[in-house]
């Protein structure tokens, strides 16, 4: 699907430290732990490349990594993050709408939301940050391993009667396990035919 390996590029602290928009451009939004960096390993193959860890907010930058000759994807710093003091939270806000009301080659989001739990506040603050920034976004539930398969249902449902309130949605969610596998090629193919 893509030609060329995968490699980390740069974490951006500032819009003026942002790589040339010169590709194809997909970012990582969801509340820490949600995730992110791991399933950003899980599509390129590579374990050690986003750092993943157990500390929440520990991604602390807007961190940049180049998959195949056309493709960035972009590990945004975690949100819900309440341990964080205020200015710092502010900061990140300001930066990550600065980030999504301008960047042209920004062609997609994806929202990572935990599958045992559903969209909470948080999730609906960056689901209506994108809708103002006109950034279609997609939801991807994580860790698929862990949820009971009674409860799968019910999570999905409201996944989705959630993501019909937000203009920006992709009514197609993903669901993912980046332990397991699960749904990282259908997510794959999805980057890899975005026009
Ligand atoms: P921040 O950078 O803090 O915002 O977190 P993050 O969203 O990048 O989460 P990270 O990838 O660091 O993962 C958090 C924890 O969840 C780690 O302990 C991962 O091993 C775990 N985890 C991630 N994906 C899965 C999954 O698909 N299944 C299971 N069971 N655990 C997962
Ligand atoms: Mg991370």
């Amino acid at each position: 699907l893509f030609t060329g390996g995968a490699d980390f590029l740069k974490g951006v602290v500032a819009m003026d430290g942002l790589p040339p928009a010169d590709r194809i451009e997909v970012c990582f939004a969801g509340r820490s732990n949600v995730g992110k960096s791991t399933l950003i390993n899980a599509l390129t193959g590579r374990k050690g490349l986003a750092r993943a860890s157990n500390t929440p907010g520990r991604t602390q930058e807007i961190n940049f990594f180049t998959l195949g000759d056309n493709h960035y994807l972009v590990d945004l710093p975690g949100y819900g993050f309440a341990e964080a003091p205020l200015p710092v939270v502010q900061r990140w806000q300001e930066l990550l709408r600065t980030y999504l009301a301008g960047r042209a080659t920004l062609r997609r989001a994806f929202v990572l939301i935990d599958a045992r739990h559903g969209v909470k506040k948080a999730d609906e603050e960056i689901m209506t940050l994108l809708d103002q920034s006109a950034v279609t976004f997609q939801a991807v539930l994580t860790k698929a391993d862990k949820v009971k398969e009674k409860d799968r249902a019910r999570i999905l449902d409201q996944v989705r009667e959630r993501l019909s309130k937000h203009p920006a949605a992709f009514p197609e969610m993903v669901l993912t396990s980046s332990e397991k596998g699960i749904g990282i090629d259908t997510l794959r193919a999805i980057i890899a035919t975005l026009p």
